[in-house]
């Protein structure tokens, strides 16, 4: 937990106790904790939107995978015993409670692991890639940071759908890896001009659609390489927030922006559920590889953080409580 904002130092282990079960809750004892970007931004407090800053003392996490321990009065399904994973606050942690309608019954081809990193990333590319802009034949896209944890996934899902993917990374080493995640061509932002190198690869046309889970330090460039009427999706501030900018920049191009939250894309329970087994499937299918980074106790979470925000990892991260 954090009892104040700032670095990984920040994170320490605590013993709490969790509130007795209402209606409609389940107790989850976690067996595998997603480490998401999400959680830095949680842990800074300064990001605004979905992540604005909550009261202290902050349980940390955004999701984790686990079995159904005990359930509230009132809750039928999912049983205890089930294995389910979950979107929720409070995942660094053995034990979790959460509204039980909430809870996603994971199928047997889906490991702990590869659900504990996989499931909010997952549920996450499959809104961008199936409903927000769909992809498919004919579309070029470009996803910055494409060899994270996103990355590899938007390149391997865009490719099984049929669309020509660009990605950048910040190392010569990263887009080797990209390339093996589905990437038809990829650049190095930190060596290249990566908007110019796009217009140059899509024939001085641009994009049809860029996922830009950066923010601050990609975003004013992508504008110069999406193609008229195309969209530019700002999904994660990883470099810091887009900030402030002049509407008018949009105009020439007719260009749409939108800055996308996952929980808006599984808040209805019908859409949560179809969203969950499209990204099962997707995970699932053994042409899509969903490797893991590092698997370290609960007890490493502040290690966890300095390996995610220090642009090191190319695979998901658990935490093992
Ligand atoms: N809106 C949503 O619904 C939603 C849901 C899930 C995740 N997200 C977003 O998706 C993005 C990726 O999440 P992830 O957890 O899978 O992380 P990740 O992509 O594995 O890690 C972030 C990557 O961003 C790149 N980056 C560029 N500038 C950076 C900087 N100044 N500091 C740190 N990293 C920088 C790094 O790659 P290079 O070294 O290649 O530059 C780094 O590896 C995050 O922005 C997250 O907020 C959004």
């Amino acid at each position: 937990m954090i009892r104040q904002h700032g670095g990984p130092d920040v994170l320490t282990l605590e013993e709490t106790e969790l509130p007795p079960l209402k209606s409609g809750e389940a107790l989850i004892r976690n067996t595998a904790c997603g480490v998401n970007y999400a959680d830095i931004y949680e842990r800074e407090g300064d990001h605004g939107g979905p992540h604005s800053a909550k009261p202290m003392p902050i349980v940390m996490g955004h999701m984790a995978v686990g079995i159904v321990e005990e359930v509230g009065p009132d809750v039928s399904s999912p049983p205890v015993g089930a294995r389910v994973g979950y979107i929720g606050p409070a995942s660094y942690a053995e034990h979790t409670v959460m509204p039980a309608a909430r809870l996603f019954p994971l199928p047997d081809a889906l490991s702990d692991e590869v659900a504990g990193g996989y499931l909010l990333r997952g549920l996450t590319a499959e809104y961008l890639v199936r409903r927000l802009y769909p992809l498919g034949p004919g579309k070029t896209a470009l996803v910055h940071a494409a060899a994270g944890g996103m990355g590899i996934l938007l390149g391997q899902w865009g490719r099984k759908l049929g669309a020509r993917m660009i990605g950048t990374v910040g190392s010569d080493e990263k887009m080797q890896i990209a390339r093996s995640f589905g990437y038809d061509a990829a650049i190095n932002y930190n060596t290249e001009d990566f908007a110019a190198r796009v217009m140059e690869l899509t024939d001085g046309t641009g994009a049809d659609v860029i996922y830009d889970g950066i923010g601050k330090s990609a975003f004013r460039a992508s504008l110069d390489c999406i193609r008229p009427r195309g969209m530019v999706i700002s999904y994660g501030t990883a470099s810091g927030n887009v900030g402030a900018f002049d509407l008018q920049l949009l105009h020439s191009k007719s260009i749409i922006v939108t800055r996308p939250t996952l929980r808006s894309w599984i808040a209805d329970p019908e859409e949560a559920r179809a969203a969950a087994g499209a990204t099962f499937t997707f995970l699932a299918d053994p042409d899509i590889r969903t490797p893991i980074g590092a698997i370290l106790p609960l007890s490493q979470a502040a290690e966890a953080h300095r390996q995610l925000e220090g642009r090191v990892t190319t695979a998901p991260i658990i935490l093992k409580p």
